[in-house]
């Protein structure tokens, strides 16, 4: 473990050593290194098309690593398929929303709850019961995580009827509902208004606090990122170019450069 997570003298949930992914010709990844101590809410921001959505893929087992490792709660995870590392407490929301949307709410969130097998990682606050099998246990279950997100009085809504901001929420209900102990969500906020921005950036930072999550988020909305997250590590070119606290960020002349030489160029200059 390194830097601050070491510094918070928390355990190292995630950690990942010299990661890389090529696609083609193109490096994608060029060597991700990466500490996430247990509990702990990280930013990951850095220009378009840096490596964090592959740095997701990766993590998740959707894409083989060319080279490098990932070390989750202890296993070596690097090249597992997405439904063991489902299964070891790892979920994940898309940066394009993916659901059943001729489905109802409720529906899309049972999917979830079917994928999880094995024992419960979430503290008893939230009273699952552990080896929920029938149907029936499962939409119970199904409508406490809705309620956690405030979306219960939806759940028999088909997603396509939802406001664009609830559809990312039931997405987000959906990979709470797998009970993770690490969360990757990969830009929540994309698509969404301020208001809702605002609302979501609460959201997780409360289901964070009351279910001590360790999350991973993607982010281009900075305000959010500068606002929730204890420290943040920045990608440029599938590398990690800097590390530290919002303010130390800020301040950071690789990371301005990163950015503005990104909107020299004429790209989108944030995340
Ligand atoms: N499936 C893929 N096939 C080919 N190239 C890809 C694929 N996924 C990502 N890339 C490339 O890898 C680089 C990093 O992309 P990505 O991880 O999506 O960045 P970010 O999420 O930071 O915007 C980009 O150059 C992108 O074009
Ligand atoms: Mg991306």
């Amino acid at each position: 473990m390194t830097g601050r997570a070491m510094e918070a003298g928390r355990e190292a949930l995630l950690t990942v050593a010299g990661l890389k992914k090529n696609f083609g010709g193109v490096k994608a990844l060029e060597k991700l290194d990466l500490t996430i101590a247990s509990g702990e809410l990280v930013g990951l921001i850095g220009p378009n098309g840096s490596g964090k959505t592959t740095a997701f893929n990766l993590l998740t087992g959707v894409f083989k690593p060319s080279g490098g490792r990932i070390v989750f709660r202890g296993q070596e995870v690097a090249g597992n398929r997405p439904e063991q590392n489902a299964r070891l407490g790892m979920a994940r929301t898309f940066q394009n929303i993916r659901l059943f949307r001729d489905l109802p709410v409720i529906d899309n969130v049972a999917v979830g709850l079917h994928m999880r097998h094995g024992a419960g990682f979430w503290p008893t606050v939230l009273r699952f019961p552990t080896a929920a099998r029938s149907e029936s246990k499962i939409r119970e279950r199904a409508l406490e995580v809705l309620e956690i997100l405030d979306l219960r009085d939806r759940a028999g809504d088909l997603v396509a009827n939802l406001p664009y901001g609830d559809q990312r929420k039931v997405e987000f209900a959906r990979a709470l509902a797998t009970e993770p102990v690490l969360l990757l969500l990969d830009e929540p906020s994309a698509g969404m208004n301020p208001h809702e921005t605002a609302e979501l950036g609460a959201t997780i930072s409360r289901l964070h606090r009351e279910l001590g999550l360790t999350i991973i988020l993607v982010e281009h909305d900075m305000k959010m990122i500068m606002t929730h997250c204890q420290r943040i590590h920045v990608m440029h070119q599938g590398r990690i170019l800097a590390e530290g606290s919002p303010m130390e960020i800020q301040r950071d002349p690789r990371v301005i450069e990163a950015y503005l030489g990104r909107r020299r160029e004429g790209a989108h200059a944030v995340a």
